[in-house]
């Protein structure tokens, strides 16, 4: 099959598959193993001809989640911008790798635009950064320089003896405790201060807690700040937190792959108003800004920190061009894909006012499906949102019941979250294509399941 043959047949594929995501926003739910007796999915020596492997895809698309339509709320991502998507499928087909400057050439010029623009917006100017394949691996760069940089010679020696603690709240992502375990701090060394009602890190127990650590003799690596977590959508007090990481000389990261977004709102930026007093920064282009997955990138507000860390000598690869120009040897990986392409294009075609203009109306809906919540007495909201996730009960109903019905019976696909010991339901209002239309729909089919269970 030439390569013309198969841009002919990707194009027809996908254009089925967007016209069934219309049709049919969810599939109907199956059970693994009905799908495994179902789908002919074994390897074999054989080849399989074209038109036989097109039916498997066509089939195997059929049953795949279409986490792009307008039924999907039950990730920090929904949607799919036309304009990344077009780039993506560029990018498949040009198939650089990152690494260098040889072999990526423009594309290493996209993507260092990209992170020079998103450094200023976050008040990094002339810091740098990398793209990453998501927030989680950000965060464990992040830490990766933290601890190197508090630890002197961990990078050559290892750890050696002493006890190490890095920070960070009850609502912050589950990536830095797995990130703790991975780089041999120990999981069990991630403090998790409290937080207020509204999932925001309480700053005044964060100092309570290195200060009672300092005393013991542990050594303080890293305080993590959330902006936008993954429950609430909470934002840590970014300058409070800075203040306690400055006094006592410690690193502080702020996990923003949720929130990172809204600094491109000049009427929300307000939620972030201090990070530009932390060390580094994490930003994920594939939640709020619709940029297909995946679309990560780690900030650093001094330059030369990763290479720092990061770097290895590699003469097979990096030959020749001023390292400035070969992103690999700031990044964690080898061969990368390129995910700065989408989000450039994106932003060309929608401009920061265009991106302002998407997070205003989303956090305007969010607001209304709160407002909707609290004048409903069958409804019973958590609080009210600080940015797009609402998390809400059906008096008399369980959440996680609810929340698989509407799964099962393949009305729509939303998560829950577990607040203060109990379950409520979380919308997540970051679909660029959601309205107040798709709202009606996201109630009226959550009350009908919730009057079935309670009928
Ligand atoms: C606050 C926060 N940090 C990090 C992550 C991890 O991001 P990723 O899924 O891109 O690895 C998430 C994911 O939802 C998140 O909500």
């Amino acid at each position: 099959m030439t390569m013309r043959d198969s841009l002919r047949h990707a194009f027809e594929l996908a254009t089925e598959m967007v016209d069934l995501e219309r049709r049919a926003p969810l599939r109907e739910h199956r059970q693994p193993e009905e799908l495994l007796a179902e789908l002919d999915l074994t390897l074999c020596g054989e080849g399989q001809p074209m038109p036989a492997l097109l039916d498997s895809l066509r089939q195997l698309y059929r049953e795949t989640p279409r986490i792009a339509s307008s039924r999907f709320f039950n990730q920090l991502f929904g949607g799919r911008d036309p304009v990344a998507t077009l780039a993506e499928i560029l990018t498949v087909v040009a198939n650089n790798p990152m690494y260098t400057y040889k072999a990526g050439g423009a594309q290493v010029l996209v993507e260092r635009e990209v992170l020079r623009h998103m450094a200023s917006k976050a008040g990094f100017e002339g810091g740098d950064g990398m793209f990453s394949p998501g927030g989680s691996l950000s965060n464990l760069a992040a830490l990766v320089v933290a601890r190197n940089e508090a630890l002197e010679g961990a990078r050559e020696d290892g750890l050696g003896a002493g006890r190490f603690r890095a920070y960070t709240s009850r609502e912050g992502h589950y990536s830095l405790r797995r990130a703790m375990g991975i780089l041999g701090l120990g999981r069990n060394n991630l403090c998790m201060v409290p937080t207020d009602e509204g999932g925001r890190m309480d700053a005044v127990a964060l100092r309570r807690e290195i200060e009672t650590d300092l005393s013991a003799g542990v050594r303080p690596v890293m305080i993590n700040a959330t902006a936008g977590t993954t429950q609430l959508g909470a934002f840590d007090p970014l300058p409070e937190i800075a203040e306690v990481a400055s006094e006592h000389g410690i690193w502080m990261h702020v996990d923003a792959a949720y929130g990172g977004s809204v600094l491109l709102s000049p009427r929300h930026r307000r939620l972030l108003d201090g990070c530009e007093l932390a060390d580094s920064l994490t930003w994920d282009a594939h939640k709020i800004m619709g940029v297909p997955l995946t679309c990560s990138t780690l900030l650093m507000r001094r330059p030369g920190l990763l290479a720092k860390h990061l770097d290895e000598s590699a003469g097979y690869l990096f030959q020749g061009d001023d390292d400035e120009f070969n992103p690999g040897v700031r990044s964690l990986q080898c061969g990368r894909r390129n995910d700065a392409l989408k989000l450039w294009a994106a932003w060309r075609f929608h401009g920061d006012r265009g991106y302002a203009h998407r997070i205003d109306r989303l956090f305007a809906l969010a607001a209304s499906a709160a407002d909707r919540i609290e004048a409903d007495p069958d409804l019973r909201l958590f609080r009210h949102p600080e940015s797009l996730n609402i998390c809400f009960q059906v008096t008399g109903c369980s959440a996680s019941e609810i929340c698989e019905r509407l799964e099962r019976e393949g009305r729509l696909l939303v998560g829950y979250a577990r607040l203060q010991g109990e379950n409520w339901i979380r919308l997540v209002c970051v679909n660029g294509d959601l309205d107040e239309a798709g709202l009606d729909i996201f109630f009226g089919e959550v009350k009908a399941v919730a009057a079935a269970l309670a009928g």
